[in-house]
């Protein structure tokens, strides 16, 4: 066990527990973008930056993604720590001025106009599609392409994904509703599957077998729907926690009082 005091509040918790989760079991909030509590810890926004002080080291780190050490002080909100968090977002805000969670954060922050040159994007390159599809889908049919100003999410070649299984937990974590599930997309999976219609929880190895009604147009499934408020994440994650057999029953139930 590792003892550390985060705001001037001693704490011990388990060694390899990062600063944001002993931050949280204080009831400190530190704000978050790339990160997901499903996902490896990535560090790509630093808006969960804090400032750590051990015998003469003082500097910030990445909170989601920088393990307690003992004897750590950890300050969340000092001048320096807000000041940055400020420039990051007021550089957010620039490259994706229409975009609700960024313009949310700069609000709370009193940023009105960046000072940068606006960019007009919707997608703040956190990652959270790729590391979902490649760590819990276990697809891989996004990643990052190019570079620098260039770096983009993308299929490979720009190609329409062959791999895509269309469970749409790209859409679910994209912090910035970058990535919406497309009619085209769900008919080019149609077409992939030929006349076996299973529901993308079966393919997703969810559920063993379901087939499914709605033309995969999943937002008008009332099970869907369901499934998300009952879990409160989307079921890919839930079937990391809950055993396959729960989630089996529950489609049961839920197909039994739907009958
Ligand atoms: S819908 Fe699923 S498989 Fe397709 S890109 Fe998104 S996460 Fe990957
Ligand atoms: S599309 Fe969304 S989830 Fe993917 S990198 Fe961009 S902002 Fe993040
Ligand atoms: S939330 Fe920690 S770096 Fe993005």
């Amino acid at each position: 066990m590792i003892t550390l005091a985060v705001d001037n509040q001693e704490i011990t918790v388990k060694e390899g527990t990062t600063l944001l989760k002993a931050s949280e079991k204080l009831g400190i909030e530190i704000p978050t973008l790339c990160y997901h509590e499903g996902l490896l810890p990535y560090g790509a926004c630093r808006l969960c930056v804090v400032e750590i002080f051990k015998e003469k080291e003082n500097r910030m780190v990445a909170a989601c993604s920088f393990p307690v050490e003992e004897g750590m002080k950890v300050v969340t909100s000092s001048d320096r720590v807000l000041k940055r968090r400020r420039m990051i977002v007021e550089f957010l805000l620039s490259r994706c001025p229409d975009v609700k969670t960024i313009k949310d954060l700069a609000d709370r922050m009193g940023i009105k106009k960046p000072r940068f040159k606006s960019k007009n994007l919707d997608c703040i390159l956190c990652g959270l599609c790729v590391r979902v599809c490649n760590e819990i889908a276990g697809i891989g049919a996004i990643g990052f392409v190019s570079r620098g100003k260039k770096l983009k999410v993308d299929t490979p070649f720009h190609m329409a994904s062959d791999v895509c299984i269309g469970c749409g937990a790209c859409s679910s974590v994209c912090p910035t509703d970058a990535i919406e599930m497309e009619l085209d997309a769900v008919k080019r999976f149609l077409e992939l599957l030929g006349s076996e219609h299973k529901c993308r929880y079966a393919l997703m190895g969810l559920i063993s077998y379901k087939v499914c009604s709605n033309n995969y147009e999943c937002w008008k499934c009332k099970i869907d729907q369901r499934i998300r408020d009952a879990l409160g994440t989307h079921p890919i994650f839930a079937a990391k926690k809950i055993k396959k057999e729960k989630v089996n029953q529950y489609f049961s139930f839920l197909k039994k009082i739907q009958e």
